[in-house]
């Protein structure tokens, strides 16, 4: 039995807790402490676990004479809790450092900031709904599904107010998707800023949403298919989110949702009524949504002319640049985490396209010289995560591990050196480029950019 546990390798998960918010003076220090207090906690956490000095010591113990086998637990032989004690569930008392975290200094208030998504803790392509990012321009609101209402006007031939009562009688549909921010790894555009995956691409989510089809209440009004050209989508929160969408895209796939994960919507994410734009950047999935008009014209509004813009190296900027390109990451190991001994891993990921579905993604553990096919997990969706997994046998040599994903377009998801080469390095939006995870002699991964 030892002999089986020795064989395969150990890892201490990424530190989940990095920075105070007093802590942060600049990027710069930013960085530094980010890098500091993940090694200073995977030591602590370590040393917690017996394991700093003498990992193997840990392993020989297990099976002769483990108390936690021989000594029978109050579980085992008491009364467990009640049914329904918590009636609504939470996860277990030992799962409460996997928390969406805010990256302090990131934005000045915490109403106009981000949460990330722990993606290094998470299974399979379903982020549990209260670990779903959050991205709000002006603070989120608990609203009051009975007053709220969604207007449909513009180009159309009848007008109409819904409640959400006349919205939840429609035909609805129910669709997993991933929702990203185009800012995710937007720190990484120059140089290396921050530690775990959590931070670096933890602007995103998939999601089951359930909703109706915005084509149906398009329908339902009577759009002047022969003028109409894009739609505009209005939050009700105090940074009036108003984007434009093209009214081809508006009639293909765009949901108006009220559920997600089998519950509605929660109230961070757009409560009671939020747009679902499929493969476009999260700023387009306005939230609290209560206004669409149909136009012929894009409106060019603040969201869209000034900001969620990509300023290019000769200086210009790019408008209207919604769609997510393909892109993929290993989630563990990862940034923060330890390895602690040679032997197998399983390295896992996640990878996703913005215009269809994932092809393949492959794997590299030198940097880029020599890849292998990952195992793709099902169900493989349209603009949704896809799981990734592949075999690996450490041997204890500096090691960087990468992914890259090709989409059923063809695309191939570019190295950092690729995309700088067309975008510069001034951009914010729109970093697709694969992510290198380095394996130091010790087991400690960190983040690393290779071109
Ligand atoms: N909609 C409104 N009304 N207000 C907002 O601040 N933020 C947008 C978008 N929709 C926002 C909004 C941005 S920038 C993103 S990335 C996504 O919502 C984030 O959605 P989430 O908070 O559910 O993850």
């Amino acid at each position: 039995m030892s002999q089986e546990v020795k064989k395969s390798g150990r890892l201490v998960r990424a530190p989940e807790n990095f920075l105070a918010k007093d802590d942060v003076k600049s990027p710069a220090l930013m960085r530094r402490k980010f890098l500091a207090a993940s090694v200073s906690t995977a030591a602590t956490s370590m040393a917690a676990l017996g394991l700093a000095t003498s990992s193997r010591t840990a392993h020989a113990a297990v099976g002769a004479g483990d108390p936690n086998i021989l000594n029978l637990p109050a579980h085992s032989t008491g009364l467990g809790m009640p049914v329904a004690a918590n009636a609504y569930g939470m996860p277990s008392q030992y799962e409460k450092g996997l928390q969406r975290r805010e990256s302090p200094g990131l934005t000045r208030v915490s109403a106009a900031s981000v949460a990330f998504t722990p993606l290094q803790g998470t299974f399979g392509i379903i982020t549990p709904s209260g670990l779903h990012f959050e991205r709000h321009h002006q603070g989120w609101w608990d609203i009051d599904p009975s007053k709220h209402r969604l207007m449909v006007m513009g180009m159309v031939k009848n007008p109409k107010v819904y409640t959400m009562d006349d919205i939840m009688r429609l035909p609805s549909v129910s669709r997993i998707h991933f929702i990203e921010c185009g800012a995710n790894t937007a720190m990484e555009w120059g140089n290396v800023a921050v530690p775990t995956v959590q931070y670096s691409h933890g602007m995103i989510s998939c999601s089951e949403f359930t909703g109706v089809p915005l084509s149906v209440l398009l329908d339902d009004c009577g759009i002047d298919r022969k003028q109409a050209r894009f739609v505009l989508a209005e939050g009700a929160d105090g940074s009036s989110m108003t984007r434009t969408i093209p009214l081809d895209r508006a009639l293909d796939d765009v949901i108006v949702a009220y559920g997600m994960n089998g519950e509605m919507l929660r109230p961070e994410n757009g409560y009671p009524l939020r747009l679902v734009v499929p493969g476009i950047q999260g700023v387009s999935w306005v939230k609290w949504l209560r206004r669409i008009e149909v136009g012929d014209q894009k409106w060019a509004t603040k969201d869209e002319a000034i900001h969620y813009v990509d300023l290019m190296p000769d200086g210009m900027h790019r408008q209207y640049t919604g769609i997510q390109e393909a892109k993929s990451v290993i989630t563990t190991p990862s940034g923060g985490q330890t390895l602690l001994d040679k032997g197998f891993y399983n390295i896992s990921g996640l990878a996703w396209s913005g215009r269809g579905k994932v092809k393949r993604v492959d794997v590299s553990v030198d940097g880029g010289r020599n890849w292998r096919q990952a195992r793709l997990e099902g169900p493989i969706l349209t603009k949704a995560f896809t799981r990734f997994n592949i075999d690996w046998v450490w041997d204890g040599s500096p090691a960087v591990l990468q992914s890259r994903v090709q989409d059923e377009t063809g695309y191939v998801q570019p190295k950092i050196n690729q995309l700088r080469a067309v975008r510069g390095t001034r951009s914010i939006y729109h970093q697709n480029a694969i992510q290198s995870w380095k394996v130091a002699e010790n087991g400690e991964v960190s983040n690393v950019q290779v071109y």
